[in-house]
């Protein structure tokens, strides 16, 4: 799993045999500077970016070869074990209102490389049935995380954060609610050039500015009803730096980034996902304390923990949904929920490339 945070590559080893997931070894391998600049440039249109665009996707292929190897070898596993890679690849666009989205990865270099059997670009099948595309994680969640009299809600914050609403003898649903940590993080690398603020303990220094909070929250987003999706292609630098009037203390600003987030997320529960007991966090923002403390605030009544209380570790969550999302596909099975994404019908995710 790469995901919109562009930190770098979750690599699990998930043994898949059992109605629970195992995970056996896990291996975590961050991008190096230049190749998240790279990708974060590939972001938007710029001279060339056909070109640099199938280069980066070579790159990554052999960053996802390199994890997939250290990640055998901490196992003492051999390829020959494996059944497949599921690898997400890098999203640089997400556009599903004009059909597609873009995962770079190099599917067929990434099989030469390891000799298994990968699957790849898991999105593309559900925004051609008419859905987001996104997010497909829920599907896994409602197989694994159920609770028969429980109201539960698996909370991800990665770059992006999304919800899975699992309301007991009720249809699984989930969405996308808005930035995760994406804006904290590119805030904090413009003012102070660290790849995220540890704890949120810059943001806990400042103070929220209520006007320029009441401003991002205003985005219409926030309150469309699910199926809905977003990414960088939205929540980005410029789209702050639109509602700034310049002179903001940048601790401030990181303050109100991380209320954004906090109530976003809040309000997302309070809407769409009506009678939750327990929330359940996972992905990297699973980590920032101040955070998990304005969410806490912000939703009382919910007992709030990370889904290692669920067996799963918050931090390798996503990549073992794609371990079992390329099961899925390999044994012809669909991979998408319908009531999620809006998909006129489940589907058969992915690409597969033989090994
Ligand atoms: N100790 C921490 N304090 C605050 N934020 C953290 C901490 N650890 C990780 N993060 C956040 O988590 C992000 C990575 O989360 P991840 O789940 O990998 O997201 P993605 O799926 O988008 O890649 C980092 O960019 C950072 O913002
Ligand atoms: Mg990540």
């Amino acid at each position: 799993m790469s995901g919109t945070s562009l930190d770098g590559v979750d690599a699990a080893l998930v043994d898949l045999s059992q109605d629970i997931p195992r995970l056996v070894a896990t291996h975590y391998q961050p991008y190096a500077e230049p190749l998240k600049e790279a990708l974060l440039a590939l972001h938007h249109s710029a001279h060339d970016e056909l070109h640099q665009s199938h280069l980066i996707a070579n790159i990554l292929a052999r960053e996802y070869a390199n994890a997939t190897q250290s990640l055998l070898k901490k196992a003492g596993v051999d390829a020959t074990q494996v059944q497949a890679i599921g690898c997400h690849g890098q999203t640089v666009r997400h556009r599903p209102e004009h059909g597609y989205t873009i995962q770079l990865n190099n599917g067929a270099l990434l099989a030469e490389l390891c000799g298994i059997n990968v699957v790849g670009d898991f999105r593309s099948r559900d925004i051609a049935a008419g859905g987001q595309g996104a997010p497909l994680v829920p599907a896994f969640h409602d197989r694994v995380l159920r609770h028969p009299n429980i109201h539960r809600v698996i909370l991800n914050i990665g770059g992006i954060a999304n919800l899975t609403d699992l309301a007991p003898n009720k249809t699984t649903t989930g969405f996308d609610s808005g930035p995760g940590n994406l804006l904290m993080d590119a805030w904090i690398a413009k003012h102070q050039g660290k790849a995220y603020d540890k704890d949120g303990a810059w943001a806990a220094s400042g103070k929220v500015i209520p006007a320029l909070l009441q401003r991002l929250l205003d985005e219409a987003f926030f309150a469309a009803a699910p199926p809905k999706s977003t990414g960088r292609d939205l929540f980005n630098l410029r789209w702050l730096e639109r509602q700034l009037g310049g002179s903001e203390a940048p601790a401030d600003v990181q303050a109100t980034l991380l209320a954004l987030t906090g109530d976003s997320i809040a309000a997302a529960v309070q809407s769409f996902c009506v009678g939750t007991k327990e929330i359940y966090l996972c992905g990297g923002g699973a980590h920032n304390a101040a955070l998990v403390r304005h969410l806490q605030q912000a939703l009382p009544q919910r007992r709030i923990q990370k889904t290692e209380e669920l067996g799963i570790a918050a931090d390798w969550m996503e990549a073992v949904a794609f371990a079992w999302l390329a099961q899925q596909t390999m044994q012809l099975r669909p991979g998408n929920l319908p009531a999620v994404t809006g998909a006129a019908h489940p589907c058969v995710l992915g690409a597969i490339y033989p090994a």
